[in-house]
């Protein structure tokens, strides 16, 4: 194949979505991380279940960012995970030097890439990697939103016991306590949840769906959640790719829309060829409207840590 996609991390996060993207057949995947050996071996492996699974993607693996060389799109996952009782906010430091190495390689091997972030703390990470690398804010952004969305429909088609594709939602805001699910944006099969959960089981939805991950690190103990995670960033790897105009959540650069300046964080986007081609401003009422600018009022003091 002569298209090529990088992913930064061969971990939990970085090995499943090159699993998924192979699954995809859109290009050669190329995975880089610091331990010798290890995104070599996952690499292998996955290249040899091709036949079996009918894909045509080679997997291969490295330790020298140089070989991300003319990639079109750059998934970034290195970084640390949390781990019990480590909110996002905690990895902030250690993840920044992480994200400045990438950066730099990126921006030297891969100039013209479009780079999604993963690593955590996301929208922070994604504003750090879009200032290092210098790349127009369309060509930099962060998953968080569409697996925070897929969280939210998972609980409403579990409440309901309907198809959990037939359920729509829109979680915007911060990846971490302050993101902000919105339950008048979420549907089944078009009919608003309000018409079918009672007001104080929703509310008790959208908790769950804002503790989704540490729900899930809990229960693992080790580690945290990496399947889910996967297919959203590969979801939206996919609309760029294919020019999908796909209107998903998104963690974009925001400058004035929703009151809110300098900063990346959650809003719904239409991602194409030219990755993030518009930011969607939705009518929020009051309060949703606070929580956004609450949540971003949160990062900007994040942001500040690091120099910015
Ligand atoms: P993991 O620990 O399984 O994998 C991380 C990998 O990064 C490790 O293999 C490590 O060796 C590698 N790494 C560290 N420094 C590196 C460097 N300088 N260059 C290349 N590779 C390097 O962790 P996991 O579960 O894959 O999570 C990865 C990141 O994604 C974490 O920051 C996590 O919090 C975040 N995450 C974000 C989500 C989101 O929705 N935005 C969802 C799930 C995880
Ligand atoms: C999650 O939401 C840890 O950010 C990761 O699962």
């Amino acid at each position: 194949m002569n298209k090529k996609i990088a992913v930064i991390g061969a971990g939990n996060v970085g090995a499943t979505t090159a699993m998924y993207l192979a699954e995809a057949n859109l290009a050669d995947i190329v995975m880089v991380d610091i331990i010798e050996g290890m995104p070599q071996g996952k690499a292998l492996d996955l290249s040899q279940a091709g036949p079996v699974r009918a894909y045509n993607s080679m997997v291969y693996g490295t330790n020298d960012y140089k070989d991300i060389k003319g990639a079109d799109i750059v998934i970034m996952t290195a970084g640390l995970p949390r781990k019990p009782g480590m909110s996002r906010e905690d990895l902030l430091n250690m993840n920044a030097d992480i994200i400045k190495t990438a950066a730099t390689n990126i921006k030297k091997h891969a100039p013209k890439s479009f780079v999604i972030v993963v690593s955590n703390p996301l929208d922070i990470m994604t504003y750090h990697m879009q200032k290092v690398t210098g790349f127009p804010s369309n060509r930099v952004f962060g998953q968080a939103g569409v697996l925070d969305s897929t969280r939210f429909c998972t609980f409403v088609a579990m409440e309901l016991g309907v198809a959990m594709t037939d359920v729509q939602s829109m979680v915007l805001g911060g990846h971490g306590d302050t993101m902000v699910p919105l339950p008048r944006y979420t549907t089944v099969a078009g009919i608003p949840i309000s018409e079918l959960i009672p007001a104080d089981r929703i509310k008790e939805i959208s908790e769950r769906t804002r503790n989704g991950g540490g729900e899930i690190v809990k229960l693992l103990k080790t580690g945290s959640a990496y399947y889910a995670p996967a297919a959203a960033t590969v979801g939206m790897c996919k609309a760029v790719f294919n020019d999908e105009k796909r209107l998903l959540p998104a963690s974009a650069y925001l400058t004035g829309e929703y009151g809110i300046n300098d900063i990346y964080i959650g809003v719904p986007v239409v991602l194409g060829a030219n990755g993030v081609e518009k930011i969607i401003e939705l009518k929020l009422n009051k309060s949703e409207l606070t929580a956004l600018q609450n949540s971003a009022k949160t990062y900007k003091e994040h942001l500040q840590v690091l120099g910015y």
